[in-house]
């Protein structure tokens, strides 16, 4: 089924978005703070509204996607707009917090609407294609019942939970992973650099080692799902082993002078593991230090 969709911020992402819908053949609606990036979309037949009052008016469906959800807040939060939202249904795609995600799903139900939160696991370039990535929380019911919209954005959409914040939640953990790993990367870069290593062959051996920590990092989820943090026949290594070799990564960065402040707080954890005597554990046991207990 067509729909009338407003798409409140057309920045990269949320271009990206209206052009997926208008692709699908819904008719869009598109406002954003500065005119001038609707052009494009107008030129492939999205109405450019000069208010977001007359965007939300125009949409049975309203989609936000813009800086963070204080932007948001400020836009929807307004005399002109609020009432108009009952009965409509608010998808916000702006990335933010569990507690933002909670807070706003909270108001938009105290004004009549539905409010599934998203989370999108994807650059623009995926939006509209079958690998396209977008997690959604709140109401499964408004979920399912919009489905189809939501598969214009990306083949790859799912509902996590009935809580509004847990879209956003997988959305940090899975970005500290990957931050981890980039982070990891130029560690290795430096490191490379340092010691007159191509970067060539670091890109090659990347690329053979990345079965192995595929295999660790999937071990690492699955022993702490299951709570097995003591060392079995199982065990890939140690703490201790690993912090034997962790030892010769600080070494080499403090004697070429790489910058330690991503190595230092992985350090202090192993030390504190080993401080309480878990040196002989799984390394998945590093997890019971990630909570701070005051
Ligand atoms: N780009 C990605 O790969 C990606 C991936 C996943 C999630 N996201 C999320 O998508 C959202 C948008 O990212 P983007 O890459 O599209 O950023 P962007 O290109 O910088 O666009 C930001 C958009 O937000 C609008 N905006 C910012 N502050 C505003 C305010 N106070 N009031 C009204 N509108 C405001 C901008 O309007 P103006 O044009 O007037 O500045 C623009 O439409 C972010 O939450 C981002 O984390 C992006």
């Amino acid at each position: 089924m067509k729909l009338a969709i407003a798409v409140l911020g057309t920045g990269r992402m949320g271009s990206a978005l209206a052009r997926a819908l208008l692709g699908a053949g819904h008719e869009v609606t598109v406002w954003n703070r500065t005119p001038a990036k609707t052009g494009p979309l107008a030129a492939l037949g999205a109405v450019v509204a000069p208010s977001v009052a007359e965007a939300v008016a125009a949409g049975a469906v309203v989609i936000v996607n813009v800086s963070d959800y204080d932007a948001t807040a400020a836009l929807l939060r307004e005399a002109s707009v609020a009432p108009a939202l009952d009965g409509k249904l608010v998808v916000e795609l702006t990335s933010g917090t569990p507690q933002g995600a909670r807070e706003a799903g909270g108001w938009a139900a105290a004004q009549g609407a539905a409010y599934p939160d998203g989370a999108i696991m994807a650059t623009p370039d995926f939006i509209g294609t079958e690998a396209g990535t977008i997690l959604f929380a709140g109401s499964s019911q408004a979920f399912e019942a919009n489905k189809p919209v939501f598969l214009a954005l990306g083949g790859n959409v799912q509902h996590v939970g009935e809580d509004a914040g847990l879209a956003n939640a997988l959305d940090s953990a899975l970005l500290g992973l990957m931050w981890g790993a980039l982070f990891g990367t130029l560690n290795a870069i430096a490191v490379c650099q340092a010691e007159g290593v191509a970067l060539g062959m670091l890109g090659r051996l990347w690329q053979t080692l990345v079965p192995v920590i595929d295999g660790q990092v999937a071990d690492l989820i699955k022993r702490n799902e299951t709570g097995r943090l003591a060392s079995d026949e199982q065990s890939f290594a140690s703490i201790a082993t690993h912090h034997h070799a962790f030892e010769h990564l600080l070494v080499v960065m403090q004697a070429r002078k790489i910058d330690l402040g991503v190595v230092l707080g992985q350090d202090s954890l192993f030390r504190r593991a080993l401080a309480a005597g878990r040196g002989e554990d799984d390394f998945a046991a590093l997890s019971r230090f990630m909570i701070k207990r005051d």
